[in-house]
């Protein structure tokens, strides 16, 4: 009897079996399990000889990845953000890019106001000043005492029109805030201001993070960029760190040019224990969790899966991030 080989996919995580079923389906399985993410070496040995892989947005898959995987004709990644894969690499090579765009938008904004609430009203620093025991009787309460910045009434500049910063910016009309935006396509949005990146910089008492990580916006805001800000100000980082110095922000923080910061992603994650941000009093830090609640974190892995399966079959992945491969 005849066999057709079933096609091999590395699976980088473990994803809930719900999500999981139209792919052990299609095809045969290899999924790391293990709590520690899978290391480059093992990523290398495990990809080898496989049709198709679902990857995190932990695992650089580079140049190398790719050429040392001969037969690898689709790579779907569990995230919306693709700056992990070297496109230009995977196009050449007529590799199909999965990603998952719009299931975690409104929940990306969530943590975004979350941040921006968290960062005005400096609720963190309230809680570490009860669980210190700084609240005592003599200091009960006091006019002074914890001063935050109002969002209402105040002006959010968005920078990144895209889904999650149309998303925030629906949040931001609720709150009573002016909304400004920048995108680099100059995207019209209807309530959103259109600004010049150094007009925002410059009217903004907050700003929003929005865009994606590529060669064009790595660094976009630098040291030049941070001494534009209107003085006082609050950044909010639900997007990529690359994109913001941050050693320029750190100084603007200790500076008093910006009032505080909300910041979930970063250069280098995971943050190193030395980074000058966990000594700073006025920044909320969060471990890149913008989309990470049950519900979008079921459909980023269905999603993820609806991609590579596709992929393995033939046919144009429904979330392409490289179409340019389909001529
Ligand atoms: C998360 O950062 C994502 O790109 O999905």
């Amino acid at each position: 009897m005849m066999h057709t080989a079933r096609p091999k996919v590395l699976v980088t995580r473990q994803l809930p079996e719900s999500a999981l079923a139209p792919l052990r389906a299609a095809a045969e399985l290899d999924i790391w399990q293990q709590p520690r993410q899978i290391g480059r070496a093992q990523l290398l040995a495990r990809a080898a000889d496989v049709d198709g892989l679902l990857c995190m947005l932990t695992e650089q898959i580079d140049a190398e990845l790719l050429q040392r995987c001969a037969g690898l004709r689709v790579v779907s990644t569990m995230s919306v953000g693709i700056d992990h894969i070297d496109q230009a690499a995977a196009s050449r090579r007529g590799i199909a890019i999965g990603h998952t765009p719009g299931v975690l938008v409104e929940t990306t904004a969530d943590l975004t106001f979350a941040l921006l609430l968290a960062a005005a009203r400096r609720v963190v620093e309230a809680d570490r000043y009860i669980r210190n025991q700084c609240w005592r009787d003599d200091n009960r309460w006091y006019p002074e005492m914890l001063l935050g910045r109002d969002l209402h009434g105040a002006t959010l500049g968005i920078i990144g029109l895209g889904a999650i910063g149309q998303a925030v910016a629906r949040r931001a009309a609720a709150f009573n805030m002016r909304v400004m935006g920048w995108s680099r396509s100059g995207r019209e949005v209807a309530g959103v201001e259109a600004a010049s990146l150094n007009g925002l910089l410059a009217e903004s008492d907050f700003i929003s993070v929005n865009l994606a990580l590529a060669e064009e916006t790595r660094m976009l805001l630098d040291r030049a960029a941070f001494e534009r800000i209107k003085p006082g100000a609050v950044l909010v980082n639900t997007a990529r760190g690359g994109i913001v110095d941050e050693l320029a922000m750190c100084q603007a923080l200790r500076g008093g040019r910006l009032f505080a910061a909300g910041i979930d992603v970063f250069g280098r994650e995971p943050l190193e224990p030395d980074s000058e941000l966990l000594a700073l009093p006025n920044v909320v830090l969060t471990p890149h969790i913008g989309s990470a609640t049950r519900h979008a974190r079921e459909q980023m892995a269905s999603m993820a899966v609806a991609n590579l399966v596709a992929g393995l079959q033939g046919r144009e992945l429904p979330h392409c991030a490289n179409p340019g491969v389909y001529g």
